[in-house]
């Protein structure tokens, strides 16, 4: 696909904070691109399955929704994102503090760097998609929805890119846009894991944001004092693709009822395990990876009732202790992969197997049952 960046004129926005479509923030990153490092643009480059992924999807089915059966939603959405209420929010001003990268713990600097850049990515891979779909469809309505959701993952990924850039890496996004493998789903898949990465999102940064706020002296990095318009952003993104669920009553019912399951296992199960992985860096904030685990589902959980007829148990008495099972299991992974050799793949397989049959379990926990509102409309309240 050509996703090559129009260069900016004279008058154009010189940083993605105040760039008002992707392609124009695509030519400032490209401009920026020349002190990126090779280091963090491989790691950014990275497909496992705890990586973020870049999607392609069938963008002529997506181009033939019909939102009318929503209208009256879709147009206050729309209204609301075209007066973009955070442009020029998303660069660093006098609140930005000093930030002391040589004198930070070494592991926390790292984990912290790798948050960073996963969700760089996870940012620029919303923004290629959406930038995409924009490009190729003809629907009026779907591409000034993709245009505008794909204008502020850019400015999202360019802030991140700026605060890595202090710690002398970033993020080659120009690369990462050319080089970095697209996996296919179809568009179904799309708005299910799309829809739910933008509302696990928005539940993630509000509860770091609200945990900071009444605990300022874990704040340790000056970024999440943004992350409360940050949400805000990821909350209307999720509220349009409930939207786009919403003018297809099938995408909700029957058997895909048990996609939706899915997604939400693999989706809420994949964030327990990244989490666990940065023990020095939930530290500093002050948050037990369980407990802002335990508190992003539910908050994730009660906003999709809005949409899914069904939410995952996650007081059921399997759930945490598979959970634990199958963070164990990729440790054990992680191990036996270094290690290398016969013996390190015969624990490889081991894990792999011990993974599986976390994840089964965790999937055939009965779900919760509910009845979906007739408006999916919702305001964040979190
Ligand atoms: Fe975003
Ligand atoms: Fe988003």
């Amino acid at each position: 696909m050509n996703l090559q960046a129009p260069q900016t004129g004279d008058q154009g926005a010189t940083h993605t904070a105040d760039a008002t479509t992707a392609e124009e923030s695509f030519a400032i990153q490209k401009e920026q691109a020349k002190f990126d490092s090779k280091a963090a643009t491989e790691v950014a480059m990275q497909n496992t399955l705890l990586t973020p992924r870049f999607y392609t999807t069938d963008f002529d089915e997506l181009d033939a929704i019909d939102v009318s059966p929503v209208r009256k939603d879709w147009d206050k959405l729309i209204a609301q994102m075209e007066a973009d209420p955070n442009k020029g929010h998303f660069k660093k001003n006098e609140d930005w503090d000093h930030v002391d990268w040589d004198g930070m713990d070494p592991a926390l600097r790292k984990e912290f760097i790798d948050f960073l850049i996963s969700s760089c990515t996870a940012e620029f891979s919303g923004c290629v998609l959406y930038k995409e779909m924009k490009r190729r469809g003809s629907n009026s309505d779907i591409t000034q929805l993709f245009q505008l959701m794909a204008r502020d993952e850019a400015r999202h990924a360019g802030f991140i890119n700026d605060a890595l850039r202090e710690a002398g890496v970033a993020v080659n996004l120009g690369f990462l846009t050319q080089k970095k493998k697209y996996t296919y789903f179809r568009p179904k898949f799309i708005y299910y894991a799309t829809y739910l990465s933008e509302k696990i999102g928005y539940a993630r940064y509000i509860t770091i944001f609200r945990h900071l706020e009444e605990h300022p002296e874990h704040r340790f990095h000056p970024i999440f004092k943004w992350f409360q318009e940050w949400c805000n952003d990821e909350f209307s993104h999720g509220e349009a693709f409930a939207l786009l669920m919403k003018t297809d009553p099938k995408l909700t019912r029957g058997r895909n009822v048990l996609w939706i399951k899915f997604f939400l296992t693999a989706v809420y199960a994949t964030m327990y395990v990244r989490d666990h992985q940065r023990p020095a860096f939930h530290k500093a904030l002050g948050v037990d990876p369980d407990w802002y685990a335990h508190e992003v589902f539910t908050k994730t959980s009660e906003l999709t009732k809005q949409i899914f007829p069904i939410t995952l148990d996650i007081e059921h008495r399997k759930w945490q202790p598979t959970l634990v099972k199958l963070q164990r299991a990729n440790v054990d992974l992680d191990a036996a992969r270094k290690q290398g050799g016969v013996m390190g793949f015969v624990k490889k397989l081991s894990a792999q197997a011990r993974a599986a049959s976390a994840f089964a379990t965790l999937y055939f926990i009965p779900t919760q049952k509910h009845q979906v509102p007739d408006s999916t409309r919702l305001e964040p309240a979190y």
